[in-house]
């Protein structure tokens, strides 16, 4: 029988909400015809604002089943040659509404796999950009790294462009388990990935693993999360398995008989969990991150600077992130802006002149506060919804119904929540109840038919 936290946690099984990596969530964003409110957000933006640049890079050499990632898989490097020079151009097109006082003080090259992109063009790339912005000296250049694909040629084009975060894509070391999901990766070239980025100086690691995958047992996810302790990475995130069929088609070629259920699902991340901070000494960081003590994204977990944004945890604090490359998300003062995911629109875009945005979001000032508590809670475990609510510029009451919605959990002893004092706080061991305690505080999933885009809860 099960017992406690979990035996709570598990009664909501079956629940769907949002990963919480933005507030109002993408699928809120509103489709816009042109590029002129973006260019106004631009031109509002301050002189000497710190900027943040996403670059999506929508390809892979083969679909991991998995994946619910924005990429096509293409052989051929051709529509990726073709690609770069679209993202030159869009780099050119947007470079024009940014002043040269305004530094990028992050670059994060994500996918799909930016591994795709063969050593020249990415130092082309970079160069261009470095040409066209004006480069904070202490600017985090990060990029995701495809272990399978990674060669020497490129980690060194990676050195000199300037990169110091590698994020590695690992997911499991069971070779049943990655097979199952059309990933073969076996240990050594997750550990010549690391090795080789650490001997040309890019000694900040991030690695990627994941529950709820086909075929993985407690006892592999042990074993997994020992192995990823192994290659000393700064931060590792475990992901739970996101199984949406009904929006990502491949996904279908996972055998669901194979599929871990909510109970086994909740152990095999408290398993792993246990593993990584009880035995290998690393520190918890919101509801999936696990950092070395010392790591800047501790010491921002400690001082409740920790953000949110569309690659999940972060320490970013720029004042604007901007996107490059279809589908891309942005986000400034004034609400979310978001590139077109198709490419025939993308490319008579950027070859007309024109920002590719097709979607955007103007964010209310109850936006803003709402989305401040559910990054507060996503990111602290905790949060003090008067003191918020001021802040804001609202009466401390003003989300006392919302408050309200959380009496069920706090009955459960998944949260605690101090209804006079306005304050929530929530258990380590309640972590798989996080976002479903941010839903609370989502005026938007209440409209009919949001709910069912999102993957399960637990
Ligand atoms: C863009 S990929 C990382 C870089 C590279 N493409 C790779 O796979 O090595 C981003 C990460 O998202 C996670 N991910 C992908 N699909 C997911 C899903 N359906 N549910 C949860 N996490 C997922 C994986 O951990 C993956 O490493
Ligand atoms: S997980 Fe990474 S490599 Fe695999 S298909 Fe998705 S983006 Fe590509």
């Amino acid at each position: 029988m099960t017992t406690g936290v979990k035996a709570q946690i598990l009664k909501y099984d079956g629940l769907r909400v949002p990963r919480y990596t933005s507030y109002p969530t993408a699928p809120h964003f509103e489709p816009v015809s042109g590029q002129e409110q973006y260019e106004d957000w631009l031109a509002a933006l301050d002189q000497d604002s710190a900027l943040s640049l996403y670059i999506h890079v929508p390809f892979c050499p083969r679909m991991c089943h998995y994946c619910g990632c924005h990429t096509k898989v293409t052989r051929r490097y051709a529509p990726v040659e073709d690609y770069i020079h679209l993202l030159m151009r869009e780099a050119a097109i947007l470079a024009r509404h940014i002043n040269k006082s305004q530094k990028l003080a992050h670059i994060h090259f994500g996918g799909g796999s930016p591994t795709m992109i063969r050593a020249d063009d990415f130092s082309r790339l970079i160069q261009t950009f470095r040409t066209l912005f004006t480069f904070d000296e202490q600017a985090e250049i990060a990029i995701e790294i495809d272990p399978r694909q990674l060669t020497e040629g490129r980690v060194a084009a990676y050195a000199r462009s300037g990169v110091n975060r590698a994020s590695l894509g690992v997911q499991d070391f069971d070779q049943k388990v990655m097979c199952a999901v059309n990933r073969a990766q076996p240990f050594h070239l997750s550990y010549d990935a690391v090795k080789m980025l650490r001997d040309y100086g890019i000694n900040q690691i991030n690695l990627d693993l994941m529950y709820g995958l086909p075929h993985q047992t407690l006892d592999s996810m042990r074993r997994s999360a020992d192995y990823a302790a192994l290659l000393q990475p700064d931060r590792i995130a475990l992901f739970g398995y996101a199984h949406v069929p009904w929006m990502k088609k491949h996904m279908r070629l996972i055998d669901e008989e194979a599929l871990p259920g909510s109970m086994v699902r909740y152990d095999m991340f408290e398993i792993a969990a246990r593993e990584l901070e009880q035995v290998h000494g690393y520190l918890p960081v919101g509801i999936d991150h696990f950092v070395k003590p010392g790591d800047t994204m501790a010491l921002a977990r400690q001082n409740g600077t920790l953000h949110r944004n569309f690659q999940g945890y972060t320490t970013d604090r720029c004042d604007a992130l901007l996107g490059l490359g279809i589908s891309s998300i942005g986000k400034l003062p004034q609400g979310f802006v978001q590139n077109s995911p198709d490419m025939p629109i993308y490319q008579d875009a950027i070859l007309d002149s024109r920002l590719p945005v097709t979607k955007m979001k103007a964010v209310s000032a109850e936006d803003r506060l709402r989305a401040a508590v559910i990054e507060r809670i996503m990111c602290d475990l905790a949060v003090d919804l008067g003191q918020t609510c001021i802040t804001h510029g609202f009466t401390a009451d003003y989300l006392d119904s919302d408050l309200t919605a959380l009496e069920p959990f706090a009955a459960d002893n998944i949260a605690t929540v101090d209804f006079k004092a306005r304050t929530v706080s929530i258990p380590m061991e309640s972590r798989h109840a996080v976002r479903m305690i941010c839903a609370a505080f989502d005026a938007n999933l209440r409209e009919a038919g949001t709910a069912k885009k999102h993957a399960a809860a637990i």
